[in-house]
């Protein structure tokens, strides 16, 4: 399966798929890597993996529309099956999501659709949540949202700061992405009134991260 995958920084969950693919635990290939933002750690990635990538800066276009009318001729030019979101930090519209509607994932850090948007780790340790985490799914045309593939859970300590806990969920985001993105090329992905099931996985898909050891 052909994956293009979109960034717009760090790049560590494209780097979980680009080695994921190197090992052979992903039936799949990366055929282009684009990121919104020039010159950004996840590009650098992409280039020592010699992969294909481009930039394709917002910035230089007037409106929404010509910029997903251009990001759309790349995936389609690159032969792109399956598009990840792999921290890519523009809204699409519904044109762009309705073209690729069942052919787009997302990866987010929480446990949706408990806090869709920015900051989610320090929204919910304000919020006294006892669980965050991290959650993959199809995208739609509303941000944050569309059917859940996977959820990764792990525990909010006392003593966790956004970075703190934002670290350990990233961890679990590299396993989470990974699965979702070998469901779907090994065929197993289904929808049946709005949700995903998935072939041989009675239990639903799940990942439980314990905190470290020294947490009580
Ligand atoms: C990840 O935590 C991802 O879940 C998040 O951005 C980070 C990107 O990190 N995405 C979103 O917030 C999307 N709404 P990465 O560039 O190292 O993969």
């Amino acid at each position: 399966m052909k994956l293009g995958v979109l960034i717009s920084g760090r790049g560590s969950n494209l780097q979980a798929l680009i080695d994921a693919c190197a090992s052979n635990i992903l039936p799949a290939e990366i055929s282009i890597v684009i990121s919104n933002r020039p010159n950004v750690a996840g590009l650098e990635r992409a280039e020592k993996a010699g992969l294909k990538c481009l930039t394709i800066d917002h910035k230089f276009y007037k409106d929404r529309e010509n910029f997903e009318l251009a990001l759309n001729d790349a995936l389609e030019d690159a032969g792109v099956e399956l598009v990840c979101l792999a921290g890519f930090m523009r809204v699409l519209t519904s044109t762009f999501t309705e073209r690729w509607s069942g052919k787009a994932i997302n990866i987010h850090p929480s446990l949706l659709p408990s806090f869709p948007g920015l900051n989610t780790h320090s929204r919910a340790i304000e919020a006294g949540c006892r669980f965050a985490g991290a959650t993959v799914h199809f995208v739609s045309a509303e941000m944050d949202a569309g059917p859940i593939i996977i959820q990764a859970v792990t525990p909010i300590l006392p003593n966790d700061n956004p970075d703190s806990l934002a670290a350990r969920v990233l961890k679990a985001e590299h396993e989470i992405y990974v699965q979702a993105v070998r469901w779907i090329a090994e065929g197993k992905l289904f929808k049946e009134n709005g949700k995903v099931i998935i072939e041989g996985v009675e239990s639903g898909a799940s990942y439980y991260l314990p905190p470290p050891h020294s947490a009580v």
